[in-house]
């Protein structure tokens, strides 16, 4: 800087300062008044007191003061990316979906990779579920695949999820742990929901604790349909598949790392962006149709089963390339507003009852998180493609309806239309029964599953997985949690089930719980294993 553009200031005791000057701009404050001096507060007098009248500072300090907003209630640590999905074998045949029409087409898209239980500030790399929520900006709307990186989920309905998540977070009294599956309160929920013990294994396997997030598989884990252009309907699960393969690290090194690096997982994704070698994954899908769902042993809308690869291949749609860091991470990562409501003509929701409590929750949350209605007028959120509606007003409003008419039908001419020829249309399926509150009998299986996981995985990480279940429930300070536990593993594994209660010096074996079904003997599947993938 020349030295004309430095001034000494008497305030200070004759420190220099930076004015602008050179390739600087003038400061302004909000409303774009020249600042002439921000080192001090206004004072009668050399030594105050301190004037209200001082516009510059309040308008500081105000703004300071209010940059927080709530941090998620759930995956609140994360970190986004840009880049694009590039289709590579359309599927034109299954969907009118525009983004899978032609082949070789970039959509432009954002992710947001994340851990769930901990808060903003815990550490990457905790024993937990990583989300891994892909925007689509289509040319017919945001199209959100809010997914994870395990393909089952702990529990089937919506309704026990606020449940799941005041058991997994800190305990309400003493606020600890976080980010930690060991605790009392957690072990305690999992053991009364027999459902969740597909999740345990997962969660007791090495892929909660990633190598990073280039080495994951994302799943949007429900069954969703695929809708063509003359109305028929396919279902489908979505898989991303990642171009280095999976791999994890070991509990003792994530627990160094953690100690060493809490900010590992987003700092290996900043520096491979930076350095060029943009991460990239596979688009697949699993597609089957009425015939094959109902022949299935299990419920394809039960969130806790997964459809195994042997049964229904996963055929590879396109790719996703991460290639550019965020410019800012409050404007982009934490301002981005995923919403499994979010889908595009061509692609529709199924009955699964997590899907349907989850198509409410987002908005909801978001309405607060964000601080009212029009957070899709926030640029990460906003649609990439035309838009038009009469929504209007509320807090924050960036976009109003232009001119005299905001309703529709209006005889001035003005605004949209409706369009039925290219507007969305849910797929028409038949509905019926009796309104209750229940479970489906065809959701009553809570075992095979997670014995086939289990009988899937090699033997370094079945000992994986042992141990990670006795390091676990060691922290939980009430026996007779571990011993529910234990006695649910009895229904996967016999062998797991000795091995954990040996490891945690239970004196009697419990008996096992009783299923609500039999148990139905699986083959293994290789594709449930990290090690025995190529
Ligand atoms: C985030 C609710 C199940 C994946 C969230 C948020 C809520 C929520 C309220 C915070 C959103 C925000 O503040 O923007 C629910 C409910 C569920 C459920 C009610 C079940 C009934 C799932 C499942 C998956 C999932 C099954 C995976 C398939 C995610 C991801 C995020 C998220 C990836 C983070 C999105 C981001 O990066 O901003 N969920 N969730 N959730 N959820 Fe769920």
């Amino acid at each position: 800087m020349a030295k004309d553009d430095t001034r000494t200031d008497h305030g200070t005791g004759g420190e220099t300062h930076q004015t602008a000057g050179g390739p600087h701009e003038t400061m302004t404050t909000q409303v774009g008044m020249p600042v002439s001096d921000d080192q001090n507060t206004l004072k009668v007098g050399d030594r105050g007191p301190h004037l209200l009248e001082d516009q510059v500072f309040r308008e500081k300090i105000f703004h300071f003061d209010h940059e927080r907003i709530p941090e998620r209630v759930v995956h609140a640590r994360g970190y986004g990316a840009r880049g694009y999905f590039e289709l590579t074998d359309p599927l034109s045949d299954l969907t009118r979906a525009d983004l899978f029409q032609r082949k070789g087409e970039k959509t432009e898209v954002f992710v947001r990779f994340s851990t769930v239980a901990g808060n903003k500030g815990s550490a990457d790399l905790a024993r937990d579920v990583r989300g891994f929520a892909v925007k689509f900006y289509t040319k017919e709307g945001n199209w959100d695949l809010v997914g994870n990186n395990i393909p089952v989920f702990f529990i089937q309905d919506a309704m026990k999820f606020p449940d799941l998540i005041h058991a997994a977070k800190q305990e309400p009294d003493r606020g600890f742990p976080q980010a930690q599956t060991a605790h009392d309160n957690f072990w305690d929920f999992i053991s009364l929901m027999p459902e969740s013990m597909h999740m345990v294994m997962w969660i007791m396997s090495d892929r909660t604790i990633p190598r990073s997030f280039r080495f994951m598989e994302g799943f949007g884990v429900h069954t969703f349909r695929l809708v063509d252009g003359a109305g028929k309907s396919t279902f489908v699960k979505f898989h991303w598949k990642p171009k280095l393969g999976l791999q994890s690290v070991l509990w003792d090194e994530a627990v160094k790392i953690n100690g060493a690096d809490p900010d590992f997982h987003r700092r290996d994704l900043w520096d491979a962006i930076q350095m060029g070698d943009f991460p990239e994954w596979e688009l697949g899908v699993q597609v089957f149709d009425d015939a094959f769902a109902d022949s299935f042993p299990f419920d394809v809308l039960d969130a806790t089963k997964l459809i195994p690869e042997e049964d229904v291949p996963v055929r590879i749609v396109g790719r996703l390339v991460l290639d550019r860091v965020v410019d800012n991470f409050f404007a982009e990562t934490e301002q981005v507003a995923f919403q499994t409501g979010n889908i595009v003509p061509g692609i529709d929701h199924s009955n699964d009852p997590l899907l349907q409590g989850r198509n409410f929750s987002y908005l909801d949350t978001q309405l607060k998180r964000l601080g009212g209605p029009n957070f899709n007028h926030i640029p990460v959120n906003a649609p990439r493609c035309p838009f038009h509606h009469f929504q209007q007003d509320g807090h924050m409003a960036m976009h109003n309806p232009v001119g005299r008419a905001n309703y529709e039908p209006n005889s001035h001419g003005l605004g949209p239309r409706e369009n039925p020829e290219t507007g969305f249309t849910s797929y028409p399926a038949e509905e019926g029964g009796a309104k209750r509150r229940i479970r489906a009998e065809s959701f009553a299986d809570h075992y095979s599953q997670a014995r086939q996981f289990y009988i899937s995985q090699t033997a370094i990480e079945q000992a994986n997985i042992a141990n990670a279940l006795v390091f676990e429930l060691s922290k939980c300070e009430i026996p007779e949690i571990r011993a529910r536990v234990v006695s649910h593993l009895l229904n996967i594994d016999a062998g797991l089930a000795e091995e954990v209660a040996t490891g945690l010096g239970l004196t009697d074996m419990p008996e096992a719980a009783t299923p609500a079904k039999p148990v139905v003997e699986t083959e293994p599947s290789p594709a449930l294993s990290i090690l025995a993938q190529p």
